[in-house]
């Protein structure tokens, strides 16, 4: 039986070997000093153990102040590329296609890991674990939450300086043997709080009209493909509508992608929400596949693949989203860290027991096909 979710797509010079990508998440797990550790390597290893065609990195942070938490990734100095190289290889060396993704947090930098709970850093984590706060920067003076930091707003010579690292960070990222790149351009990032007319008030060629407000993501896109090898894919992750009246809309998302295609990029990857307090859905309850309807708009309006994300957890839905045009690839994200095995009980769901044979990994195949089949002997004669 064939499934569009388990063919191959090749995007440019790279052929993922299915639909089954891994979303971006950030573990939190990372030193000071941004450096990979053990925890990312097995973390991304067992993803692409477990079936997926793209394995993506958490967002490294372009800078150490571009960073939602003082634990995520960077990719801010060549002492992270070995790090770096080892999370690639990894994925690489278990069947997936090594993916990462860039990020500024913007004003939304400065936040203690959800462990310790998820708000702005205060004088208290650092009494009690030296994570001293540090200032944020935004298009505006805009804080993004009631009670939160008021960034700074960036001057033009700092967006500038600003871009010259996004293109020196994908080129380490090309260095370290990433094969696709994703630009977080959502959830109330940096890129994202110029897009908004609700975090973007500037009156300088950054604000203003649609187009004013697109500069920077667009400058953004040109930055990374002026690094980015013209074979290798790039995407970029919209927040295709704010979760707030009066926000960033789907219209403009589709005529972003078209503009964002005409920059170089390849993939729009639809999340939504984020501007500003989290898990608000105001306009969009989260339900299976609530991001879908974001995807097959921008893929048939903006003539742009898409990639669709937000609790997609049955693979038969997954199929189904892929098979109908509505997305050419579908992202996992949490039901990864739930079942990193996710992409191969894909292939045994659409395709039978006798996917175990061809699809898992030949140590676990042999003992999980003779498993599936004594369960279903047994199931039929209880019959
Ligand atoms: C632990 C965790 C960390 C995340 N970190 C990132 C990130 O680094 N970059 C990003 O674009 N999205 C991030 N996200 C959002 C996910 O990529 C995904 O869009 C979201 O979880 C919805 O998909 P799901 O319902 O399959 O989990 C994160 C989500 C989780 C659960």
């Amino acid at each position: 039986m064939s499934a569009a979710l388990l063919e191959p797509l090749t995007l440019k010079g790279v052929t993922l070997p299915n639909r089954i990508v891994i979303s971006p998440m950030q573990q939190y797990m990372a030193g000071r000093d941004g450096l990979a550790r053990d925890w990312h390597f097995v973390h991304l290893a067992k993803m692409a153990v477990g079936g997926a065609g793209l394995v993506f990195t958490e967002a490294l942070a372009i800078e150490p102040d571009a960073r939602v938490t003082y634990h995520d990734l960077g990719i801010w100095s060549d002492d992270h590329l070995e790090g770096l190289k080892r999370l690639a290889g990894g994925i690489a060396d278990h069947g997936a296609v090594p993916a990462t993704q860039l990020i500024h947090a913007g004003r939304k930098a400065s936040v203690a890991p959800p462990y310790h709970g998820f708000e702005p850093l205060s004088e208290k984590d650092e009494a009690e674990r030296g994570e001293k706060p540090w200032p944020v920067v935004a298009a505006s003076a805009l804080e993004a939450n009631p009670g939160w930091p008021v960034p700074r707003a960036l001057s033009r010579d700092e967006i500038k300086r600003l871009l010259e690292r996004f293109a020196e960070c994908t080129k380490r990222a090309r260095k370290a043997g990433f094969r696709v790149l994703d630009m977080h351009g959502a959830h109330g990032y940096l890129i994202h709080s110029f897009l908004s007319p609700l975090s973007n008030t500037r009156d300088d060629e950054y604000g203003g009209d649609l187009a004013g407000r697109m500069r920077f993501a667009l400058e953004v896109a040109d930055a990374v493909r002026s690094e980015w090898p013209a074979e290798l894919p790039f995407f970029y992750r919209l927040s295709c509508i704010d979760d707030a009246e009066g926000g960033w809309t789907l219209d403009d998302s589709v005529a972003l992608s078209r503009e964002l295609a005409a920059h170089g990029v390849d993939v729009i990857d639809c999340s939504s929400g984020g501007l500003g307090r989290r898990t608000t859905p105001l306009i969009i309850p989260r339900e299976p596949g609530y991001q879908v309807p974001f995807a097959a708009r921008i893929r048939a309006e903006a003539k742009v693949p898409t990639m669709a994300v937000g609790l997609i957890m049955d693979p038969h839905h997954a199929n189904e989203i892929v098979e109908s045009g509505q997305a050419d690839l579908i992202a996992i994200g949490r039901e990864a860290l739930n079942n990193p095995n996710w992409g191969v009980q894909a292939q045994v769901a659409l395709k039978g027991t006798d996917a175990y044979e061809t699809e898992w990994p030949k140590s676990y195949a042999w003992w999980l096909h003779r498993r599936a089949k004594a369960l279903e002997a047994s199931a039929a004669k209880r019959q």
